[in-house]
């Protein structure tokens, strides 16, 4: 199944499809960056395998706890044994889906952060009540950090990593919407997701960025935002939802808050931070964050 989506996108023809798109998603530059970025990804990916078949072969060396995720796919067997192709699909799937979404998103957050200095001095009140000023930061800490969660879904509602859903996909049949809309069959339809969370029908100042509006106890809701409600589904929904959503969130939350535990995050001068986006493979500041960190 891996594999099909893979020679899916592959075959896919990017120009044709992306000219509807608005200016910003600049359809050449995705174009470019696939047919570059692929080949390239795939070449590392099949060394990095190759390289851990050696070690195993020549050490015999038992798979424990410290084995990373290569051994582990390596180490199947019977019918979960995946072929070469197979895992090299599930590696670059990792790598082409998981890296630049949780480093944009972490990366748009600080921005935030540094706009908004009263936000950023919360959330540290907020990681220091829970662990100290110098304590160590855990997985379990971040369930006891609500600022912190709404921190983050705020920055997916302002700034999805992923702003269009169920990318170059094909209607099977006929679908008819509840607005009357007929969507025939053949159609690449997707969601735009940034849209929505940007509609003011749906959301109050939606360009305000404002983690209050998921706090709970200020007035706000307790958002799903794992594909409960589309009205922020950042990581899509039904059956193509993100397959990381809980390793994204958790990665971006703990480096969210050790970053902010750490360093007082400040604009450089000389060069503010200026929240223009341009989509890339992934939602991206078109000028990329500089910041001084005061210990
Ligand atoms: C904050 C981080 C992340 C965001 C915002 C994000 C967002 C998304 C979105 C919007 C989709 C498309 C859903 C759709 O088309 O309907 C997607 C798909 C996917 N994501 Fe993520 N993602 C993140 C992290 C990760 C991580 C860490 C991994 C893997 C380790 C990952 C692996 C994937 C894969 C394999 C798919 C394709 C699923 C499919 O087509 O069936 N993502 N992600």
């Amino acid at each position: 199944m891996v594999r099909e989506g893979f020679a899916l996108l592959g075959a896919f023809n990017w120009s044709d499809h992306l000219s509807w798109l608005p200016k910003m998603f600049d359809p050449s530059r995705v174009e470019k960056r696939c047919a570059d970025l692929v080949p390239r990804v795939r070449k590392l990916v099949s060394e990095i395998i190759d390289e851990h078949r050696k070690s195993l072969k020549g050490s015999e060396r038992q798979l424990g706890d410290n084995g990373d995720f290569v051994d582990v796919l390596l180490s199947l067997e019977g019918e979960e044994k995946l072929s070469e192709n197979d895992m090299v699909a599930v590696l670059w799937e990792m790598i082409f889906r998981g890296t630049d979404t949780t480093a944009l998103l972490t990366e748009w957050a600080m921005a935030e952060l540094i706009l908004h200095p009263t936000v950023q001095s919360k959330l540290r009140a907020e990681i220091d009540s829970v662990v100290g000023s110098a304590g160590s930061i855990g997985d379990a800490d971040v369930a006891k950090m609500p600022y912190l969660q709404a921190v983050v879904k705020e920055t997916l509602r302002v700034h999805p990593p992923g702003p269009l859903l169920s990318w170059a996909r094909l209607s099977t049949d006929d679908i008819q919407l509840s607005n009357g809309m007929v969507v025939p069959a053949g159609t690449t339809a997707m969601v735009n997701m940034w849209a929505i969370t940007h509609d003011s029908s749906i959301w109050t100042n939606p360009d305000k960025f404002d983690p209050t509006r998921f706090m709970v106890s200020e007035g706000g809701v307790d958002m799903d935002v794992r594909g409960g409600d589309l009205k922020l589904a950042p990581f899509g929904a039904g059956r193509r939802v993100c397959p990381g959503k809980n390793l994204g969130l958790v990665t971006v939350s703990l480096w969210i808050a050790r970053l902010v535990q750490s360093f007082e995050w400040g604009p450089v001068d000389s060069d503010p931070v200026d929240l223009s986006e341009v989509l890339k493979l992934s939602l991206e500041m078109k000028k990329p964050l500089s910041a001084v960190a005061t210990v």
